[in-house]
């Protein structure tokens, strides 16, 4: 009898530990999707883990897409065309793309995952896109918020941007995808052998947060050069730069390149802050402008007490702009800053006579 029911226990315990490795197979089986072929541009062919998105399993094979949402699919940098294996495209692309842009097989390749082989087609400017080995060399607190950080470039040693554009910053955290931010480069192209980023700290903000712990020695990761702001230089129309905040970073790079390269266009800098210790690099630019007939410079303060020692400008840059700029003079406009002062600035500058196709922006 006793023997039956050991036996009978045995059986049991053999079932529950056979249905067990099952589910653990068949999870295992059901969460990895093996290796997926990815084919791009016609050109190569990568072999990657299946079930990532396709935008990390690019980024993994050195194939730098831009990100600037970090992967969450709002701000729309990484479309990419998926010509097969992309399956359906998602609401969250929906509210991106254009019906047009759905039609072409344009997709978001951080919502696209790598579940089948896939070919895709990525704009050539993308390929041209490195990864350095930095260090950091410099590390200047501007205000309460704001670093100056300063990357040597070890590996490459040198790069080639246009002023204006960004690069990329990575963070690996054990267990966690690798995430994805977008920092203007505030240095001079013909710096070359470094990068400065600007970094605001944003409460709560995982990669700023991060970037504010940095100090001199330390290594980092950046890719770049990304992106389609950046000074155009086939006309010698002014050049009328409009930065808030920490929207001054592309600005900076913009104006070295002109003062250096000793172009002869009007420049004009509008830069607002709330504060005066909030307009970082002010004196740079009083400087600059005494030395330079060709370049202006009007910042504004938005929050500052009347009777302070400020006998500037007041009130937001938009205003100001719309007080100063005179119409009708032949420019282009550059501007870079929160989302609220650059929808604000696009019908003032219509009605300064700068047309739509003049105007170019970097909105954080
Ligand atoms: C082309 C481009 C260039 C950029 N250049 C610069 C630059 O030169 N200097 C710079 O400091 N930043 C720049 N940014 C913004 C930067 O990429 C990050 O978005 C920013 O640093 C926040 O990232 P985080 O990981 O710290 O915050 P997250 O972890 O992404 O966000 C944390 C929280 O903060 C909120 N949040 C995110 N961003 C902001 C913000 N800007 N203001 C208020 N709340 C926010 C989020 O909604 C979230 O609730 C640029 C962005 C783009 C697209
Ligand atoms: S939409 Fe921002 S990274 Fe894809």
């Amino acid at each position: 009898m006793l023997s039956t029911l050991l036996i009978a226990l045995l059986a049991l315990n053999g079932l529950i530990l056979g249905m067990c490795l099952f589910l653990l197979g068949a999870r295992h089986w059901l969460a990895s999707y093996g290796q997926v072929k990815i084919r791009v541009n016609d050109e190569k062919e990568l072999l990657v883990q299946g079930g990532n998105s396709l935008l990390l399993s690019l980024v993994s094979q050195k194939i730098f897409i831009p990100s600037a949402c970090g992967g969450r699919g709002t701000c729309g940098y990484c479309r990419v065309k998926v010509l097969e294996g992309g399956g359906s495209v998602l609401a969250t692309e929906q509210m991106i793309l254009t019906p047009a842009e759905i039609k072409e097989k344009k997709r978001l390749a951080c919502q696209v995952r790598a579940r089948h082989d896939l070919v895709v087609q990525v704009p050539e400017e993308f390929l041209a896109i490195k990864e350095f080995q930095t260090v950091v060399s410099k590390v200047e607190v501007m205000t309460d918020l704001i670093k100056k950080i300063t990357f040597k470039l070890i590996d490459p040693k040198t790069i080639v941007f246009k002023p204006g554009q960004y690069v990329q910053v990575s963070l690996v955290r054990p267990g966690e995808e690798p995430i994805y931010r977008g920092y203007s480069i505030a240095s001079s192209p013909f710096a070359n052998d470094i990068i400065e980023l600007n970094v605001r700290r944003v409460e709560g903000g995982v990669m700023s947060t991060y970037l504010h712990t940095l100090k001199e020695g330390d290594s980092m990761v950046l890719s770049g050069p990304y992106g389609e702001f950046f000074l155009q230089e086939t006309t010698n129309r002014s050049v009328v730069c409009i930065a808030g905040g920490v929207g001054l970073a592309p600005m900076k790079s913009i104006i070295a390149y002109l003062t250096e390269k000793k172009i002869d266009r009007r420049v004009y800098l509008f830069y607002g802050a709330r504060t005066l210790p909030l307009l970082y690099d002010h004196q740079v630019f009083v400087e600059m402008a005494k030395r330079n007939p060709n370049f202006r410079y009007i910042p504004a303060l938005s929050d500052d007490t009347v009777g302070s020692e400020w006998n500037g400008h007041r009130g937001l840059i938009t205003k100001v702009f719309q007080e100063v700029f005179p119409a009708g003079e032949p420019a282009e406009a550059y501007l870079c800053g929160p989302p609220v002062m650059i929808d604000a600035l696009l019908p003032l500058l219509a009605a300064k006579g700068i047309q739509p196709n003049d105007i170019y922006y970097d909105k954080f």
